[in-house]
């Protein structure tokens, strides 16, 4: 940008004169919904899903009463997904994406015949990798994602049919093409904005999604059966989550506009980009690097509770006064997929030298709640929600912090699919919420009169 051009925005923005925020009475009398939430905090009810269940208390006699959370994917507990892959020693990922889409549990046919077709998936149409990714490349690879995915709009023959059939064959591709086009954005970046070696390593048939992304990412393809679980552990536990969350309701509202599914799922990675959303494993990385540069010794309960006080008051970390990686729109007493995760997580932390950053996570996970309770509607209590352990299990795994928000977009899109073909099949209306005008009348003051 030219310094005249700056300075021209800068006077702009000078001159931008908001009225300001609307106090919380004014949402309360005009019964306007501010994030869409009741006043004790729930989400207003937007539609109806058979997609997931998000459970995370009881309703008592119009109060809440915390339980511990649970996570059904089509009826069915993520727990016991979980459990069953342990059982068997094999991935789940594929299992879990069926189900969300297809709305059953899937057979041993069924479940080959899904990999095999996201096996396929995986081969990206011929140059679009350079032509939409290595001559374009972005230092964001979420903003390259959403990109890409808009950019395969101009490679399908058939992109705005959206009945059953030609949905499913679109999600299905973007299920398989998603993490291919991640480690390529990434490899771009390197080398365009990092001044490192590019590696453009191709998917390996055979491999499951965890293992693929693995072996792609890694210079020499090396990794182990343990690494690769838990990645695929940690993509169950990212494929979905209700639709009400952010990105899932975006995908839902685009949607309903009969708009293409690329256009759908584009804005959904933009939603899930943003800080309050999917960034949230990153904030907890950087909470944790800084938890570990003031406090000396991480077995001091009291130490690290000074330190989290501090945080609270925001006078350290990011001086948000939030204490990442604890919280939730839903849950109360326990997130299961941090209780699954944290479980997985410890399994390799003494092998990968992360026993420290276990224990600072585990602390935080004890101590913060005598701090943030102060802060709750209701007595419902708070608790560690999944991006206190992802960043770590990522970390872990060697993964670069420029992925970890897309490897949640990557797991997600099973999600995403799923409530975009319940929005087409059930709802049949374009979302159109109200905004109450707050603004007075104003007379219209000729050009030459304005001063
Ligand atoms: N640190 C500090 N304050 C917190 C907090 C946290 N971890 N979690 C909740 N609070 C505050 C909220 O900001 C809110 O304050 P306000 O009334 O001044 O707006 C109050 O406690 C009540 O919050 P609640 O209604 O229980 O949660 P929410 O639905 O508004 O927010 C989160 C949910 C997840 C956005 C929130 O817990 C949060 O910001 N957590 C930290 C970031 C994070 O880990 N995000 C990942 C989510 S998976």
């Amino acid at each position: 940008m030219t310094p005249n051009m700056e300075e021209k925005f800068r006077y702009l923005a000078e001159r931008y004169n908001p009225d300001g925020e609307f106090e919380n009475k004014l949402y309360v009398q005009c019964n306007a919904k501010r994030g869409l939430r009741n006043a004790d905090g729930t989400g207003i009810v937007a539609g109806l899903t058979r997609v997931s269940n998000v459970h995370g208390y009881l309703v008592n006699e119009y109060e809440r009463v915390p339980v511990d959370g649970e996570l059904y994917y089509r009826g069915v507990n993520v727990k016991d997904i979980v459990e069953a892959c342990e059982k068997e020693d094999r991935f789940g990922y594929d299992e879990a994406s069926w189900l969300l889409l297809f709305g059953e549990l899937p057979t041993r046919d069924d479940l080959s015949l899904y990999s095999s077709m996201i096996e396929n998936c995986r081969k990206i149409p011929n140059n679009f990798i350079d032509d939409n990714i290595m001559r374009t490349p972005s230092r964001d690879i979420m903003n390259m994602l959403a990109r890409s995915v808009l950019a395969l709009y101009n490679y399908d023959d058939n992109p705005d049919d959206c009945s059953e059939e030609n949905s499913l064959r679109q999600s299905m591709e973007l299920i398989g093409r998603l993490p291919v086009m991640m480690v390529a954005a990434y490899q771009a970046k390197r080398r365009a904005y990092d001044y490192k070696s590019m590696y453009l390593h191709m998917p390996q048939d055979g491999l499951s999604t965890a293992e693929n992304i693995l072996s792609t990412l890694r210079a020499d393809r090396q990794f182990t059966h343990e690494e690769a679980l838990l990645l695929d552990r940690c993509m169950i536990l990212h494929a979905e989550h209700g639709g009400g969350n952010n990105s899932a309701f975006v995908c839902r509202a685009v949607t309903s506009s009969a708009t293409d599914i690329y256009s759908s799922i584009a804005a959904a990675i933009g939603a899930l980009k943003g800080p309050r959303h999917g960034g949230a494993n990153l904030k907890v990385c950087a909470m944790l690097d800084d938890i570990k540069e003031h406090v000396k010794d991480v077995h001091d309960d009291g130490e690290i509770l000074a330190y989290l006080k501090k945080i609270f008051a925001g006078e350290a970390g990011d001086g948000s006064g939030l204490i990442y990686g604890m919280g939730h729109a839903v849950y109360t007493k326990s997130d299961p997929r941090a209780v699954i995760l944290k479980r997985e997580a410890e399994k390799m932390v003494d092998e990968k030298g992360f026993r420290d950053d276990f224990t600072l996570l585990d602390a935080v996970e004890r101590l913060s709640p005598s701090i943030l309770n102060s802060k709750m509607i209701d007595n419902t209590g708070i608790c560690a929600n999944v991006d206190m352990y992802s960043g770590l299990v990522y970390r872990m795994l060697g993964i670069p912090r420029e992925l970890f928000t897309p490897l949640f977009a990557v797991a997600r899109m099973s999600g995403w699919c799923a409530h975009r073909l319940e929005e087409i099949q059930t709802s049949h209306k374009i979302m159109r919420p109200a905004y109450r005008p707050m603004s007075k009348k104003v007379e219209y003051v000729d050009l030459d009169k304005r001063k």
